[in-house]
């Protein structure tokens, strides 16, 4: 039984990684998908892959750093599907691990800019469209939002941030339906940790597999079935929580 059938999605980051399986997974459970991301091309795929498997999605432009793009893709959800239950925030970027003095501001605002106020530009927007009829929101924070991240204090701050926002704006939204919760997803292969220009070192994925007890990396699609399970009806008491699954890394 698909548990999202009739359901509007909107997934952020949806063109690789983790957005784009759970784009994948929620069409598949038959909600209507809203692909949003900076990167067209690849955003377009997603969207191919959803309708060739019989799916139904459309692609959106997005920088969740603007607001105005944020109130657009809201804005463009509701004038083609009309409505919203669910957002996965999930556009985020990281960057090669630097001391914490040295990473500098310039990056540390890029970090803030889109780790957090991008999930904060896109709440704004959907909470004011979820209001009405309720919701799901899911925010991706990282095992770095929960403990500190040798190298990485920025995208560590940036993530912490998102648990915070996530936490009270649960508190304020759940008399109307809404429900707001945080994943923190473990090392999880995709484009942002493999493969040149993805900021990790061979070394410090190999380091960080020998601290999983699972002794492996995730899959984007294992993260997708949590966020199935917050999407939809299976979690309807869940909220202002932050989901870990990370192969026992922060056990
Ligand atoms: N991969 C991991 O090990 C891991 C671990 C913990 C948390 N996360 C978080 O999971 C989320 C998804 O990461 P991923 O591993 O799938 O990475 P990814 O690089 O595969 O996907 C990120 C997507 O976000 C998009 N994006 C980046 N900046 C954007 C912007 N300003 N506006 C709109 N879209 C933008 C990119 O185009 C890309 O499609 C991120 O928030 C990341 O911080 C990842």
């Amino acid at each position: 039984m698909a548990d999202l059938h009739n359901k509007v999605a909107i997934v952020t980051g949806g063109a690789s990684g983790i957005g784009r399986a759970s784009a994948l997974l929620m069409a598949r459970e038959g909600a209507k998908v809203v692909v949003a991301d900076m990167s067209e091309r690849a955003g377009r795929d997603v969207v191919a892959e959803i309708e060739q498997a019989g799916g139904i999605a459309r692609f959106q432009a997005l920088d969740v750093r603007s607001d105005e793009s944020c109130a657009a893709l809201v804005a463009e959800t509701l004038r083609h599907f009309g409505q919203l239950d669910i957002a996965f925030n999930n556009a985020g970027i990281f960057a090669s691990p630097s001391l914490t003095e040295d990473q500098g501001l310039t990056l540390w605002q890029q970090m803030l800019e889109v780790n957090l106020t991008g999930v904060f530009n896109c709440m704004v927007h959907e909470l004011q469209a979820m209001k009405a009829g309720g919701g799901s929101i899911i925010n991706t924070a990282s095992v770095a939002g929960i403990r500190g991240t040798f190298g990485a204090a920025a995208y560590s701050a940036s993530k912490h941030g998102v648990i915070g926002l996530t936490r009270s704006a649960a508190l304020e939204y759940g008399k109307y339906g809404v429900r707001i919760n945080a994943l923190c997803p473990g090392l999880i292969e995709t484009p942002m940790t493999a493969g040149p220009g993805s900021g990790f070192s061979e070394q410090m994925i190999n380091g960080a597999v020998r601290s999983t007890p699972l002794r492996r990396q995730g899959s984007p699609e294992e993260m997708a079935e949590m966020v199935l399970w917050l999407a939809g009806p299976r979690a309807a008491y869940s909220t202002g929580a932050h989901y870990v699954v990370d192969g026992g890394f922060s056990a």
